[in-house]
């Protein structure tokens, strides 16, 4: 019985693919997104659940200030099924001035999709992201999109992103014709090609496709003995002067293999999805305090990788998103929540399609639940059976780079401010500072990115009713100070930077720029300045 439970539990991990699309804003994320759901049969027609030219977002979009500026501020997950697979796309904002909540997600999938326009390249956001995954060693799958109109030439690409990016590439599919009129792609693990025929219906059904061997003479008929002699040209010069493709390196995120394609005319999606399903790995083992915990491992195991409040105006309430890293999930289950010490029972588990949530039964490792949170979970958190005392490693602190002074513009309001802040702090969305000095209704607010503060602000007005004002501080830094009694008025080089403390009473110095950092750290010898809170120092 036990070798039928291990063997089921195998199974449902083998068949998982947990990922996030990385891109530019504007690439196509939110197009590519639809379509996988289209061939996975979540959705039937493209477009049905966006109308694009009437309203700019898509179904993973949820909250209103995401339709109003058309981006997507918050980190949803989408999960359908293809040929057999159970896939998990997270969402991760694509909007530049993105947030903690990018590379939080990004902590919880197993390999992750890079985005690129071939006509843009490269550009800074899918540079970032792509930092994030590259420090995590996931395998990471490149899409080049847009090929129905101009753009870059693929041998160009592939050198901009080795040079840009630093990973070699190798394409597994390859444009068939004239650089703006692609009519297919070939394949060059089966030497195959497939002719994509066009319907004019802006790719909203599955594009039905002709495949064959590069040999057989239909194709140079279809396409032409030019085209096909420069396809041929291109395929030998990859073959002999390019990478080999190397599954372990792939894995190891040393090598991105290259697909090409058009998320909006359906061109080359379906070959993409296949084989990166084919290829992407399952859900991998997690580093915890007791060592490896293998995903197959019966014993249920989780973390909280974000948590979210009021997300959907339907259902006012508070999610924490828990990726499930071994063992079954069961609803009703009892689980221990390690950081409180309490068991908990988790009756509600929800999984998310569009703006749908279903309650489930039963989820395996990789998958991500939404549980209702009454305000216990914290972001990191880690979740096993009872008995269990080992914790996932540390989430990492992403240290604000942007701070303001935060008060309510009506005293009266006092209370519910203090309420939002709290709540926004809690779900991870900002992080909040005290000055001495100020009154408790004044907080110095630091996130990572600009849009944070924006989200803030209509969060608290539409949430708790709470109109704001807002004073943006020079400080780009934020140092926690650990030492031996640290006397505040004693600290030097703090006349142009600010003394704060944190909501633990810890002591955080924030500095214009680095060399007043630099500065401060050469003159108090006795002091440490740390980017991460110095929680295991005991400060
Ligand atoms: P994002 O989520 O990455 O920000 O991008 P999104 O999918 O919203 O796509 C951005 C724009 O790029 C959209 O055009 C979309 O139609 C277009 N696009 C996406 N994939 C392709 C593709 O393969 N080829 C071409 N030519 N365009 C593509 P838009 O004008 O902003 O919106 P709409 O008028 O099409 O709705």
């Amino acid at each position: 019985m036990a070798d039928m439970k291990s063997c089921d539990l195998r199974q449902e991990i083998e068949r998982r693919r947990t990922f996030a699309i990385i891109s530019h804003p504007d690439a196509g994320k939110t197009t590519l997104t639809e379509k996988l759901l289209l061939y996975g049969g979540a959705i039937h027609l493209a477009g049905s659940v966006k109308s694009r030219k009437a309203q700019k977002h898509a179904v993973s979009d949820w909250m209103e200030i995401e339709k109003q500026r058309g981006i997507s501020v918050t980190s949803s997950v989408l999960q359908f099924s293809y040929d057999g697979f159970q896939i998990n796309i997270l969402d991760t904002p694509g909007h530049q001035d993105f947030s903690e909540d990018t590379y939080r997600t990004l902590m919880a999938v197993d390999s992750a999709v890079m985005l690129i326009d071939a006509a843009k390249g490269v550009e800074a956001q899918t540079k970032k992201l792509f930092k994030v995954c590259k420090q995590r060693n996931i395998p990471i799958f490149t899409f080049v999109n847009k090929l129905d109109r101009h753009g870059k030439n693929p041998f160009e690409l592939m050198e901009e992103i080795e040079k840009v990016l630093g990973i070699n590439s190798y394409p597994m599919n390859w444009p068939i014709g004239v650089e703006g009129d692609y009519q297919g792609v070939y394949n060059r693990q089966l030497a195959q090609i497939e002719l994509f025929e066009k319907d004019g219906s802006h790719g909203q059904l599955a594009l039905p496709s002709v495949k064959g061997s590069v040999d057989d003479p239909v194709f140079t008929e279809i396409i032409g003995a030019d085209i096909h002699n420069a396809l041929c040209d291109d395929i030998s010069l990859l073959d002999m002067a390019g990478d080999h493709f190397d599954l372990e390196k792939v894995m190891r995120g040393e090598l991105t293999p290259i697909f090409f394609g058009s998320a909006m005319t359906n061109f080359g999606v379906r070959p993409f999805l296949e084989e990166f399903l084919r290829l992407a790995p399952p859900p991998a083992p997690r580093m915890s305090s007791e060592g490896l915990i293998e995903p197959d491992n019966e014993k249920f195991s989780a973390f909280v990788f974000k948590i979210q409040a009021n997300m959907n105006p339907a259902h006012r309430d508070r999610l924490a998103f828990i990726r499930i890293c071994s063992g079954k999930f069961e609803r009703g289950m009892t689980v221990h929540h390690i950081r409180s010490g309490k068991l908990l029972k988790l009756t509600q588990p929800q999984q998310f399609l569009a703006q749908d949530r279903t309650i489930i039964e039963e989820a395996y490792p990789g998958d991500i639940v939404g549980l209702f949170d009454p305000g216990v979970f914290g972001i990191g958190d880690t979740l096993c059976m009872p008995g269990e005392t080992f914790t996932f490693e540390d989430f990492p602190v992403f240290p604000p780079e942007r701070f303001a002074r935060v008060q309510p513009k009506d005293t009266m309001k006092r209370k519910q401010f203090i309420k939002g802040i709290t709540q926004l702090t809690q779900e991870g969305a900002i992080q909040v500072f005290f000055q001495a000095d100020a009154g408790a209704e004044t907080v110095i607010v630091g996130t990572v990115g600009n849009l944070q503060f924006e989200v803030l602000e209509y969060r608290l007005k539409n949430e708790y009713g709470v109109d704001i004002l807002m004073n943006f501080l020079p400080f780009e830094l934020a140092r926690w100070m650990d030492g031996e009694k640290i006397d505040a008025k004693s600290i030097k080089g703090l006349d142009r930077g600010m003394l704060v403390s944190d909501n633990k009473q810890r002591l955080v110095a924030l500095f214009t720029n680095e060399w007043a950092l630099r500065w401060a750290v050469d003159n108090n010898p006795k002091i440490t300045f740390l980017v991460v809170p110095p929680e295991k120092t005991g400060n």
